[in-house]
């Protein structure tokens, strides 16, 4: 007897999804409603690989990412690869690649893919897809502005309201200067930021000490600015700029600071208000020296990063994300062996249509047929036989209300069409 193998997982690798169609048709839905707000705005797309030089990330990124959370390797040729952990440095590398034919402002969007090596939780996972919109060029806050504008935008094409989510609004300028004030050499002050970001994972206790062991008996400084009472210029005129333009919740949050080191001006985050989920959906902010990477001189640039993950959940839990029905329009059913002549040629003239026709081409008994295009979520069904043939009349039936409609031929079409105006 041969021995058999032992069988392999039917697991994807930790931390990672697979996309059956109803996944695909959900991260579809998603991907589609950020590129068309994006594109509202006037972003237009672009990619790159997910596999960068390591040394991308070695300098002012944000620490734990790279000694953490990336996934490196070694190639062929001897050299270190990483998966792509987030797309600024990418699009960054990008822009200053290409800064003397590019006709700034730019405005830049895209979806990639992206990897992080964290421990698999709720919102969390090692791959996710990631809206990016980033514009360079502009330094004044017209440009601060619009990014939240943006941000806000695309909640709202999802369905949320503004009192789902609240934009916080914190300012790098403003803790640079508390680090200044406490004593705190321009090397520590992202260790200062660091701690300030996670000062709601915090017990308040914890969060004194290790404050005091940074600022010694500096610390009052930081204190003062954590209660939120004296909002930092430059946020105050942002958040004047929105409600202007309507956003009224966007609020100064002195707790938010942004893991990344390259951020220079305002950083935000969009929190979803529900007690029970309330993490951070996404963020961004401004990075006006990280080109300098690359070139002598730098481009002002803020943008932000919205992930499929974290959004879907909010989708989900205010059950905001379409059912799912399939993209196949169509299930024609044959019921003789006369009859796939005919359907063939009904499906041929529908696709060219533009129409998604599937056709049965097993031996299984009409009932089964209509059955499999139900389970299938396929909107219409036709049935072909002799009948049909000889009548020249033919009965499209719709999945969802499960209304009949009898047909010409040429009528077919009239039919499917009418279900999607
Ligand atoms: P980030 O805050 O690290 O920012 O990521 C942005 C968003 O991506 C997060 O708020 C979350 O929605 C999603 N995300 C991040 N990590 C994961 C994960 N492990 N699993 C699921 N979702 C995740 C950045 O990456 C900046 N580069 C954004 C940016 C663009 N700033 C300026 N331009």
């Amino acid at each position: 007897m041969v021995k058999m193998a032992k069988k392999l997982s039917k697991e994807p690798y930790k931390g990672v999804r697979d996309f059956y169609p109803e996944d695909m048709f959900a991260l579809n839905y998603i991907t589609d409603v950020m590129r068309e707000s994006a594109e509202r705005f006037g972003y237009v797309e672009y990619s790159a690989s997910l596999l960068e030089p390591t040394e991308l990330y070695e300098s002012k990124t944000s620490e734990e990412i790279v000694n953490e959370q990336t996934y490196t390797f070694t190639d062929r040729g001897n050299r270190s690869v990483t998966l792509r952990p987030e797309m600024t440095p990418t699009v960054a590398r990008m822009v200053a690649a290409r800064r003397r034919e590019l006709s700034f402002p730019l405005r830049w969007y895209s979806i990639p893919n992206i990897f992080r090596y964290e421990r698999p939780q709720k919102g969390r996972l090692r791959e996710h897809w990631q809206l990016n919109c980033d514009l360079f060029g502009v330094s004044t806050i017209e440009a601060d502005v619009e990014i939240i504008s943006l941000a806000n935008e695309i909640m709202k094409s999802f369905g949320a309201k503004d009192e789902d989510f609240v934009i916080k609004i914190n300012s790098r300028n403003a803790l640079a200067d508390l680090a200044k004030k406490a004593n705190i050499s321009s090397e520590k002050q992202n260790e200062l930021f660091r701690l300030i970001d996670r000062v709601e994972k915090m017990k308040p206790e914890e969060f004194k000490q290790e404050l005091e062991n940074l600022t010694g008996k500096n610390a009052e400084a930081v204190k003062r600015y954590m209660e939120g009472e004296e909002v930092p210029e430059d946020v105050a005129s942002i958040l004047q700029a929105l409600a202007g333009r309507g956003i009224k919740n966007a609020i100064f949050t002195p707790s938010i600071a942004r893991g990344f080191d390259y951020y220079t001006g305002i950083v935000f985050e969009v929190s979803d208000t529900n007690p029970e989920n309330n993490r951070s959906l996404f963020g961004g902010g401004r990075y006006d020296n990280l080109l300098e990477n690359f070139d002598e001189e730098s481009i002002p640039a803020v943008g932000f990063g919205m992930g499929d993950v974290t959004i879907k959940e909010f989708l989900e839990s205010r059950n905001l994300i379409p059912t799912y029905i399939s993209s196949t329009d169509l299930y024609i059913c044959v019921l003789s062996d006369e009859a796939k002549q005919e359907a063939q040629e009904i499906a041929g003239v529908l696709r060219s249509e533009g129409f998604n026709v599937a056709l049965n081409i097993t031996e299984k008994k009409v009932g089964e047929q209509i059955k499999k295009a139900s389970k299938d979520k396929i909107p219409f069904t036709l049935c072909i036989g002799d009948d049909e043939i000889k009548s020249r009349k033919f009965t499209l039936k719709n999945l969802i209300n499960e209304e009949e409609t009898q047909t010409s031929k040429e009528g077919i079409a009239d039919v499917l069409k009418g279900s999607s105006s």
